[in-house]
């Protein structure tokens, strides 16, 4: 069974950000790299799905102004202590309006959480990409990453083990129809004691001749970015850049 929202816990949270952090932060030279080279100086900016706030941290410190829409209260939260010169708000993505921007960023498959009421599905990606059309300038970017069907385990569940100096965490992956369960179980230390967790995030997975389609009916010109180089390398996880010409 989904969760009917995620990253509820602020121990995940927590988790997340010491334990996980450095895949957004590796991006970010890269997607910063993207948008000097259209041009993008300065600027709104908007991160889908925000988190604990490190990709627009940095661009506040180069001079971007940055707004960053989460549907988790305790990642908001967080984030706010990370970047408070940034602008967030609870809410989803594939509801919240878009104010008019230079840049719309996203990163983590974020696009893929099956949170909330909203389903994920090429229906709602399709709406969202039209939406992010609509609320970029001419010559504007929409710079993400998106899991695939290859993100999920072939055959038997992948158990992933990690952990921290005061946290560690267990979660199993599964296929499910569409996509992939990821079950969670995870601890955090105060003091002598651990307190225990468990979180279920359902994502839906998409193909990427899927994805470039449904950019391309939104009137974006889209391409695949290469990860080797650029990006964590993390099989079945693509990055896109879709300009709006
Ligand atoms: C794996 S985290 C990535 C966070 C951040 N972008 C990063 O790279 O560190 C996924 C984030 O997407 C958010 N998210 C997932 N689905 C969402 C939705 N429909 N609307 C808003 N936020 C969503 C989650 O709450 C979570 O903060």
């Amino acid at each position: 069974m989904a969760t009917s929202d995620g990253y509820s816990s602020r121990d995940l949270v927590y988790i997340h950000d010491d334990g996980f952090n450095s895949y957004a932060l590796d991006a970010a030279p890269s997607i910063l790299k993207a948008l000097r080279e259209h041009g993008i100086h300065n600027g709104l900016v908007v991160d889908l799905g925000s988190g604990t706030g490190r990709w627009v941290g940095e661009l506040v410190n180069v001079g971007y102004e940055c707004r960053g829409i989460d549907q988790s209260p305790e990642m908001v939260r967080y984030a706010k202590q990370v970047a408070p010169k940034v602008m967030f708000s609870v809410a989803s993505i594939f509801e919240s309006p878009l104010p008019k921007c230079r840049a719309v960023t996203s990163m983590g498959e974020c696009l893929n959480y099956r949170f909330g009421d909203v389903r994920t599905s090429k229906a709602a990606l399709k709406k969202l990409f039209q939406r992010v059309f609509e609320a970029l300038e001419p010559g504007g970017v929409f710079v993400f990453d998106i899991a695939t069907p290859a993100r999920a385990p072939k055959a038997n569940p992948r158990v992933h083990r990690r952990d921290g100096k005061d946290w560690a965490i267990v979660s199993v992956t599964t296929k499910i129809p569409g996509g992939l369960r990821r079950s969670m179980v995870f601890f955090r230390r105060y003091g002598e004691m651990y307190r225990r967790g468990t979180e279920t995030h359902d994502l839906s997975l998409y193909p990427v001749a899927d994805v470039l389609a449904l950019l391309r009916q939104c009137g974006f010109r889209s391409r695949r970015l290469p990860a080797k180089g650029y990006f964590q390398e993390i099989p079945g996880m693509a990055w896109f850049l879709a300009e709006k010409r």
